[in-house]
């Protein structure tokens, strides 16, 4: 991968315009794209999204994912909140040049690879991987990649990662509701986060950071966050991470660098500190 230093090239209108291209609903508000989303789907379809509370547990956030079966479908269900796959994409392509050089990113969770699309415009030269558990989402995202020959799709969870062979010099994880509980007292429940990040560590190379983006609600919850990557050996560089702003919402954006697991657990009072600087 040729050394790049400069910032991208995609700027806010080239991104948006890249992503109502793709059928994410640029224009809407949350609530119509989700109306539009529930309007498209047939009667069986709509019947389990209206039964499935989606903040409940993981699984009901599941059934979601596998409703989709076109792209424009997808892309209503991942542009519910526009603004912010805007904002989040746009954050991960701000901090790319700073991780540089790189040969393979790894998009953990990818969807239907929009961000990878938009990073491939940026950083042509660089492998792409997609990992993804839902088979209609990387059904959709390899049609819609057909172009692209730096993107390839696997269909995995993320704890059978180191299964597949993949590996890559940057991670990148765009989590919503997911993994982090959204819970007043996430700190305390029980979290599935860690196994995770263990199967992230595998998979990566000895050099590699791991830029990941989540909606994480409360200092609490950010501390123990920041522990259980810590335990599988990935340290977090705060003076790197910032947050992403998009509409009422704040939410971090974490660079981690690869070490060896638990080697320095995380200062509760930098994390204090990194939450206060970004004006909570
Ligand atoms: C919030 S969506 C984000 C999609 C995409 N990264 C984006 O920003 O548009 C989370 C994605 O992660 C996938 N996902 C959630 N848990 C997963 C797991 N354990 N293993 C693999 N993929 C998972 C979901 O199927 C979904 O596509």
């Amino acid at each position: 991968m040729a050394k790049k230093t400069k910032p991208s090239r995609l700027d806010e209108e080239a991104v948006v315009s890249a992503l109502i291209q793709e059928g994410y609903p640029g224009e809407f508000s949350g609530k119509l794209a989700f109306e539009c989303f529930r309007d498209m789907l047939d009667d069986e379809r709509r019947s389990i999204l209206d039964n499935s509370e989606l903040f409940d547990d993981s699984s009901r956030l599941r059934t979601w994912y596998r409703l989709p079966r076109s792209p424009k479908e997808a892309h209503m269900l991942f542009g519910m909140d526009a603004p912010r796959v805007l904002k989040t994409f746009l954050k991960v392509l701000a901090i790319l040049p700073s991780v540089a050089p790189f040969r393979t990113i790894v998009d953990l969770g990818a969807g239907t690879g929009s961000l990878a699309r938009l990073i491939s415009q940026d950083w042509p030269d660089c492998r792409i991987i997609c990992t993804e558990r839902e088979r209609n989402l990387v059904d959709i995202g390899r049609a819609a990649s057909k172009e692209f020959p730096n993107i390839e799709f696997v269909e995995a969870d993320h704890c059978s990662l180191p299964e597949t062979g993949v590996s890559g010099d940057v991670l990148i994880s765009v989590i919503g509701f997911d993994l982090v509980p959204q819970t007043s007292n996430a700190a305390s429940a029980p979290s599935q986060v860690e196994g995770i990040f263990k199967a992230w560590h595998e998979i990566s190379e000895a050099d590699a950071k791991l830029i990941c983006i989540a909606r994480i609600p409360t200092p609490d919850a950010l501390r123990s966050f920041l522990s259980e990557a810590n335990r599988a050996g990935w340290a977090v560089d705060l003076g790197f991470s910032d947050f992403v702003y998009a509409d009422q919402e704040r939410f971090p954006a974490l660079l981690f660098t690869r070490t060896e697991a638990d080697t320095q657990d995380v200062d509760p009072q930098e994390v204090d500190f990194f939450w206060t600087l970004f004006g909570f």
